[in-house]
């Protein structure tokens, strides 16, 4: 099924008049185009240089090196200057009975005496500060006084445990945290700051804590560590200069290995990418009411909550709640309430909004509505025709969006004035990327009607420089496997129309709710516990996260534990080890994992049972012990 592009395509940013001279200009002369890209951005010095970048160890890449520019002052001083009234963001508190309009004035005033806040508390240019804050306008302010005065942040999500956290303060080195009293979603409380006073106990470097009251609890605060914010708008503080390779965050992200990564993104090329795709894609506008889901505690709540927008001076929307909360069509009201005319979301979102029954979207209009977008993990057919008939009425192109938290930016995606859609492919790549699908051996797959494994082979100025602390981890993840190439850990075909459509990840790392988790994390964590011996963790399909976890556990000879007991430790060493995010959906506790003789564990076979695939379990003899896969099987049939 294809669903031509709009006819009044020409209405549209990028349509058909302007779209081949672009993608030629951006094939041809890369680095010219991506200068005049550049200069969207207000910069002190204007770069002489574009692109500089080798894939090839050791991989080194810097994109408009010698400009220098402050990335605060792009997404708030030049708009408060020129549109001081236009709404910046609004907010729409959890239980719906707050919303607040900031103009970019506001946001001005706001985010000069945060950072006036941090500077008080000893942070520098270069400090690491860590945030980890519920959606509230504060985090947005808290982020963008980091970038007014050149600190690198790194925005922890709410929805980490102690344990994570604090594994995230140490690996970057943060001597201040900024946080709020407490959080609140779906009715929830969420105890934030006693999670920092958690994590504190195991990381002693932290000097200062922010805190911002948010509800009206009062939590302990520990003297001379921790300051409750109090804005002082009398003092200004100037933007500082920043070179354009300068660090602007870090957010840790998952792999199938170890812990968690920091992904380091810089500053001028990452805001021309965030908000080039973020103008062009969304055909984002001036009188736009433009709504990511996202929380800021993700890669897309960065790019497509504030840094994108902000910096085109669009009114964004920032919701501290969860969709089906009080009701399944809290959503669809917002909307309407609010006149969002462009949405963007993630498929596990619309699938449990779609299960909900198509009644909560009767008392809503949806008129604002003209673009909708998706984001996080491939979009299934039944999920897109729903999102596209009934949410959108079938007036709102969908732009199915690729990307990941290294890419900074949007990769893959039709663009909404030019491609036809097919539900289920996010289509073309855009201006200036070049994807490859290569055979195992790395070698490129040329034709088109192809399956291969997912690659870049140019840079793009969006794209992450390095592993905080960890350069040749950076080369080892990204760049080792097929050399020359940035490697997305990503499966795809492509169609005889050069559309690709994703096949979802071809390495141990699971995407659940359209998070990122790591199999091996999650094993570590769960074998914590003296009870568990060894664990092994994979994926299996689930209607509405997309990806359930399945772990299989041996317990210890000794544990006097019973069955449900083990399941229960698991599940909390787990959940306390790296967040509620992280639960697992099945627990089977077996006597024994399908091992190789030299004792690596065949997550292959264990895939294959979690899918009830078990012809496609194959030859197990070569097995240490095969007798263990029927063993196993047994206990997943039979649901103990
Ligand atoms: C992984 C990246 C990018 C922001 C949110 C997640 C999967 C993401 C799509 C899509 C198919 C998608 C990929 C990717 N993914 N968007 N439109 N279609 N798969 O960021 O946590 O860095 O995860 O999400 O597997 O590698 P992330």
């Amino acid at each position: 099924m294809i669903y031509p592009k709009p006819a009044d395509g020409q209405s549209y940013l990028i349509n058909s008049n302007n779209y081949r001279q672009l993608h030629q200009v951006a094939e041809v002369e890369p680095n010219a185009f991506w200068l005049d890209m550049a200069k969207r951005l207000d910069w002190m010095q204007f770069p002489t240089k574009s692109g500089n970048w080798q894939f090839q160890k050791p991989v080194s890449i810097k994109w408009f090196e010698d400009g220098v520019l402050n990335i605060c002052a792009n997404c708030v001083d030049r708009h408060a200057d020129s549109t001081p009234d236009k709404t910046a963001i609004i907010w729409v508190n959890d239980q719906g009975t707050i919303t607040t309009y900031i103009s970019y004035a506001t946001l001005l005033k706001e985010v000069n005496a945060m950072a006036f806040s941090l500077q008080n508390l000893g942070v520098q240019k270069g400090d690491r500060v860590i945030i980890y804050m519920p959606m509230i306008p504060e985090i947005a302010y808290a982020m963008l006084a980091c970038a007014r005065i050149g600190a690198i942040h790194s925005v922890v999500f709410g929805g980490f445990s102690p344990e994570s956290l604090a594994g995230r303060i140490q690996d970057c080195g943060a001597k201040v945290v900024v946080t709020a009293n407490e959080g609140i979603r779906g009715g929830k409380l969420i105890p934030l700051k006693a999670n920092v006073d958690k994590a504190l106990l195991q990381v002693a470097q932290v000097k200062k804590v922010l805190v911002v009251n948010h509800t009206s609890t009062n939590v302990p605060m520990v003297e001379g560590r921790d300051v409750v914010y109090a804005p002082n708008y009398n003092q200004a503080v100037v933007p500082e200069p920043i070179n354009a390779e300068d660090p602007l965050f870090i957010l840790y992200t998952s792999g199938s290995t170890g812990k968690p990564k920091g992904v380091l993104h810089t500053s001028g090329g990452y805001l021309t990418y965030a908000s080039l795709t973020h103008q062009w894609i969304f055909d984002c506008k001036y009188d736009d009411i433009y709504w990511c889901t996202a929380d800021a505690g993700w890669i897309t709540g960065h790019s497509y909550v504030i840094y994108g927008p902000l910096a085109n001076g669009a009114t964004t929307v920032m919701f501290e709640g969860v969709p089906n909360y009080p009701n399944p069509d809290r959503l669809w009201k917002i909307i309407d309430d609010l006149k969002v005319s462009i949405f963007y979301t993630a498929p596990t979102a619309i699938r449990s909004l779609m299960q909900a029954g198509d009644e909560w979207l009767q008392t809503t209009s949806r008129q604002s509505l003209r673009v909708l977008g998706s984001v996080g993990e491939p979009i299934n057919q039944e999920a897109w025709e729903w999102y596209y008939h009934q949410v959108g009425k079938a007036q709102c192109p969908i732009v199915d969006t690729w990307w990941q938290t290294e890419t900074g930016g949007i990769l893959i995606t039709p663009l909404p004035g030019v491609h036809d859609l097919k539900p289920s492919s996010a289509t073309q790549p855009f201006f200036g990327i070049q994807p490859v699908l290569l055979d195992e051996q790395g070698h490129e797959i040329n034709d088109n009607s192809a399956e291969g494994r997912l690659a870049l082979k140019a840079s793009w100025p969006g794209q992450m420089r390095t592993v905080y602390g960890d350069h040749g981890r950076f080369e080892e993840t990204y760049f080792s496997q097929f050399p020359g190439y940035y490697f997305s850990g990503d499966g795809a075909r492509r169609d005889d129309d050069g559309d690709y459509w994703l096949t979802g990840r071809v390495d141990d790392v699971l995407n659940v709710s359209g998070h990122r988790l790591g199999t091996a994390e999650i094993e570590t964590a769960a074998t914590l516990d003296h009870s568990i011996i060894e664990t092994a963790v994979v994926g299996f399909p689930h209607a509405i996260k997309g990806e359930g976890i399945m772990v299989f556990a041996i317990s210890a000879s000794h544990t006097t534990h019973n069955l449900e007991e083990l399941k229960a430790i698991i599940k909390n060493t787990i959940r306390s080890q790296i967040g509620p995010i992280a639960s697992p959906d099945e627990i089977y506790i077996v006597k024994g994992l399908p091992k190789t003789r030299s004792g690596k564990i065949m997550r292959r076979i264990l895939r294959c049972i979690a899918r009830s695939e078990f012809e496609k379990i194959g030859d197990v003899s070569t097995l240490a012990e095969p007798s263990v896969v029927d063993h196993i099987i047994g206990i997943v049939c039979a649901k103990t």
